[in-house]
């Protein structure tokens, strides 16, 4: 099975010739195409910023248009009008049981019938047009609450506050198309060009790219808290600049930077705690910073006492987050398996440090304001969205990623570092030189996020599966498991 894409599609659609996709049945493999799609299409007319909205979007359409879909034939199967005001809720209970959560034994039926979607793409001049068609009315009830749901959603100023009066959990429906209005919103493609228009036959949702979107920074209090917040951040403690101006200066001996290591206690734990875990030496532990200093190298040691003095002041500050880190130690170690894999042997320890602090900002916004990045995390799983950054931005104005650059550039990190930070979540993103620990730092994390969450291989962006050459479920699903063992062994010799 092919996880990623090599269609023309996105060249007929960029020549003008309007491209239609049918479905049956939705999943995350037919939505890898679409995803394709956009990339290709925005990556030509320079709008890749607008990616995770128009990916999220879509999914949003493409899902509703199937579960009404779904419900119709489930209607129909049970001989039951969907008119029957008396009798829907109660069908309404029993199809989400039966027909919502069972979805693989539902495959052949809705395979089998009538129903369908259509997406089409269209694009001239660098506007892009989108549609979802499906071929079942709407009932009434239905279109006043899809056109009610948007006007409410039109009056509310954050994500938060609408996701607080709005969402009901019974409904679903309702927070999907609230989050697409902040979406259009947001990205400056405007709520308006979203149109549904609803025939006899079926709905026709649409969505038009004008050529020129400006995104449209969100600046609530949450926004002014957190950045104030980075600005409170200390600088890093003069002995760590000592050192590291020592490791720049080419004249400096081993022996001279291992002495003033020494000299403090607490660096040299700390020095000798991210050696170790970085597996320099498999099955091995370093013990004396001396040893330490012969592996990893005077340039390595650097980057090294970089993390470990920002580890040191952000893990002090907000004791409570400390979960992160171990997902970031696991990350770290994935980073340097994919930079090897990829034989970037020079990268190998950079890869690692950008690795341990991908998600530095993300400790930032949760010492800010730890209620709405919960509701995002809530939200983010809900919607099985790929990553939490969109919300972020739409509902505080920035994003972990972005604000973890921020924190970078504060404490002087090298670019390559700041790069990976800021982009772990959309390396399409990343200049064409940091492309490579970008692509690294993302990978490595997607597959710690799949652990942990429900999401699949097929939310891996197709180009980066394409760099690292794995672009089939077996091959990637074989290389994710050799590195998680590889990693627990590693964790089981550090004991
Ligand atoms: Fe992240
Ligand atoms: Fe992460």
């Amino acid at each position: 099975m092919k996880l990623t894409d090599d269609s023309n599609y996105a060249e007929q659609i960029l020549n003008g010739e309007p491209v239609t996709l049918t479905f049956n049945y939705i999943d995350e493999k037919s939505l890898t195409t679409i995803n394709a799609i956009f990339l290709k299409i925005l990556s030509r007319t320079g709008n890749v910023f607008l990616l995770e909205t128009l990916i999220t979007i879509i999914r949003e359409i493409i899902f509703n248009a199937f579960k009404a879909n779904l419900k119709r034939l489930y209607f129909s199967q049970n001989g039951i009008d969907i008119n029957d005001k008396e009798q829907y809720q109660n069908v309404m209970e029993n199809f989400k049981e039966d027909f919502l959560y069972n979805l693989e034994d539902v495959k052949p039926l809705i395979t089998k019938s009538s129903f369908f979607i259509k997406v089409t793409f269209k694009s001239d001049n660098n506007t892009i047009d989108f549609s979802v068609y499906n071929n079942v009315s709407l009932i009434d009830e239905e279109f006043s609450r899809i056109k009610n749901r948007i006007e409410q959603s039109k009056k509310y100023e954050t994500l938060t506050d609408a996701y607080e009066e709005v969402y009901d959990p019974t409904e679903g429906a309702g927070l999907g198309l609230i989050l697409m209005i902040f979406l259009l919103k947001n990205s400056g493609i405007g709520a308006n060009n979203l149109k549904i228009k609803p025939d006899k036959t079926g709905v026709n949702v649409s969505i038009s790219v004008p050529e020129l979107v400006r995104e449209k920074k969100i600046v609530t209090e949450v926004t002014n808290r957190v950045l104030e917040n980075v600005e409170s951040l200390p600088t890093f403690p003069e002995n760590i600049l000592e050192l590291q101006s020592l490791c720049n200066n080419e004249e400096s001996t081993l022996d001279q930077i291992s002495e003033k290591i020494q000299h403090d206690p607490s660096i040299t734990a700390d020095v000798l705690k991210l050696s170790n875990s970085a597996g320099f030496v498999p099955g091995k532990k370093i013990t004396t910073i001396k040893e330490a200093l012969k592996i990893i190298g005077i340039k390595n040691l650097s980057l090294i006492l970089t993390a470990a003095a920002a580890k040191k002041i952000l893990s002090e500050r907000y004791k409570k987050f400390e979960l992160i880190w171990d997902h970031c130690t696991r990350v770290a170690y994935y980073a340097r398996v994919i930079a090897k894999k990829k034989k970037l042997v020079n990268m190998l320890d950079s890869a690692f440090i950008a690795g341990m602090l991908h998600d530095i900002g993300k400790i930032i916004l949760l010492s800010t304001d730890e209620k709405i990045i919960n509701t995002i995390s809530e939200i983010t799983k809900d919607k099985q969205m790929r990553s939490s950054s969109i919300l972020e931005e739409i509902s505080i104005g920035i994003s972990h990623a972005e604000l973890g650059g921020m924190i970078a550039t504060k404490w002087n990190f090298p670019d390559t570092l700041n790069a990976a930070i800021s982009n772990h979540h959309s390396p399409m993103n990343s200049a064409q030189e940091y492309r490579d620990i970008t692509n690294t730092v993302y990978l490595a994390n997607m597959l710690s996020g799949i652990e942990t969450r429900k999401y699949s291989y097929y939310y891996i962006e197709g180009d980066v599966l394409e760099w690292i050459k794995l672009e089939t479920f077996n091959e990637i699903e074989n290389f994710h498991k050799d590195l998680k063992n590889e990693f627990n062994t590693h964790l089981s010799q550090l004991g």
